[in-house]
């Protein structure tokens, strides 16, 4: 390097988008996590927000056998004509959605198909309602896009779900969207009808609102129904529908998820994923037919294996004095109030957050969990149960051994 380019400071260079986009806890007590296993200490990690399964073998096939017919070509930016067939078939009869082909866009990744949504639709100062506690992307590609985000804030003992009036008195001129998850990430509750029909009731009353509903954990369900809020009436027209393929078929590394959503809206996303990348992996997208076609014995079993975890989660759970934690209708999150142990003694040092909370669990007691202020809500951890039966159990006996020690 010329003495020039060695005063050269790039960092000097970069956007204040670049700036402002925080890597975030999850990705920190991830890294922190491997950098302790690397020099030998025993750590059980609960912190993945993914199945501990493989994918599929008829879906390994599928994709094997459509690169070896050659399809490795550039696909469609919006996606292949038969995976969008496929999928206005799959939430016509699934999810009583009545989109045509023309209404869906493949992505690479759900996360893709959000970002989609937004560029296409947040104008600078236009608001979106998010209920926390929230996945964190929410927020980040928020503000990505230049817009505002208002949070509606529920507690445990709401389990996590916010009622009608606290969403109507955030709801400003400005407010563009709603975003719904159900079930959610990190809180694992699931919307029932009856709050949902409340919550279109509200949207009838806003004519310029949409609801971008991500249902990307629906087929991960223990107890009640998955309602898809595009299926309430007069609601299709107001609603963005998001999904993907990561958690319910394992294929979180194959990237492929989808919006669906009122044509205009629709082309509009398309736009925007032509410039960002193109359209999605060619061979994954017909794998994902395969998916949506074949049996579903797999997706089954890992929920059946998704539900005895989680019943040894809730156990362990409350078996911690001091832990509250309501019922976990769905996903592979539980996300316990543990504010009761805020403020209390690790030796002699003060844990007054759940952040340095987490950050002494780790350190001191071998177990990774992520704090609820990455989810914007500072009183609960989050707990992932795509883990093994034996990591779960270690996981909770060094959770409430550690719990138990604070003073
Ligand atoms: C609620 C929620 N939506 C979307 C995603 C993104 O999924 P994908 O892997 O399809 O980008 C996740 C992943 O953690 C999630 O938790």
């Amino acid at each position: 390097m010329t003495e020039n380019a060695s005063k050269f400071d790039a960092s000097a260079l970069l956007s204040s988008r670049a700036n402002a986009a925080d890597e975030g806890a999850i990705i920190r007590l991830s890294q922190r996590t491997r950098e302790m296993r690397t020099k030998g200490h025993d750590v059980v990690s609960l912190s993945l927000g993914e199945p501990d399964f493989d994918t599929p073998e008829n879906i390994r096939d599928a994709a094997k056998q459509a690169m070896d017919k050659g399809l490795t070509h550039y696909a469609p930016v919006a996606g292949i004509p038969e995976l969008r067939e496929a999928l206005a078939e799959k939430l016509r009869v699934e999810n009583k959605l009545d989109y045509k082909p023309a209404n869906i866009v493949l992505a690479n990744g759900t996360k893709q198909a959000i970002n989609n949504a937004l560029l296409a639709l947040i104008e600078p100062g236009d608001e979106a309602i998010i209920m926390a506690p929230y996945w964190v992307a929410y927020e980040a590609s928020m503000k990505f896009a230049g817009g505002k985000c208002v949070f509606v804030t529920a507690s445990v003992a709401e389990n996590y779900k916010p009622p009608i009036e606290r969403i109507a008195a955030a709801i400003t001129p400005a407010t563009k969207l709603i975003f719904l998850n159900s079930p959610s990430n990190p809180t694992g509750a699931v919307w029932t009808r009856k709050e949902l029909e409340a919550l279109a009731e509200l949207v009838r009353k806003h004519p310029k609102l949409m609801v971008l509903s991500d249902e990307i954990y629906e087929y991960i369900l223990f107890e009640g129904e998955n309602v898809s809020f595009g299926s309430l009436p007069g609601m299709l027209e107001r609603t963005i529908t998001l999904n993907g393929f990561s958690k319910g078929f394992a294929m979180t590394g194959w990237r492929l998820g989808y919006a669906a959503a009122p044509l205009p809206v629709a082309v509009a996303m398309g736009r925007m994923q032509s410039i960002v990348s193109a359209g999605a992996n060619s061979f994954v997208q017909h794998a994902a037919v395969a998916a949506l076609k074949g049996h579903r014995d797999d997706v089954e079993m890992m929920r059946k294996a998704y539900q005895k975890r989680r019943d040894m989660v809730l156990a362990g759970l409350k078996a911690i004095p001091g832990v509250t934690i309501g019922p976990i209708p769905g996903t592979f999150y539980a996300f316990p109030d543990v504010s009761s142990f805020l403020g209390k003694k690790a030796g002699n040092h003060v844990i007054d957050t759940t952040d340095q909370l987490c950050d002494w669990l780790l350190e001191e007691q071998g177990v990774t969990v992520v704090p609820g202020t990455a989810f914007g809500s500072p009183a609960s951890i989050r707990l992932s149960f795509a883990a093994s039966e034996a990591d779960i159990e270690k996981a909770l006996e060094r959770l409430k051994k550690g719990l138990l020690a604070l003073s």
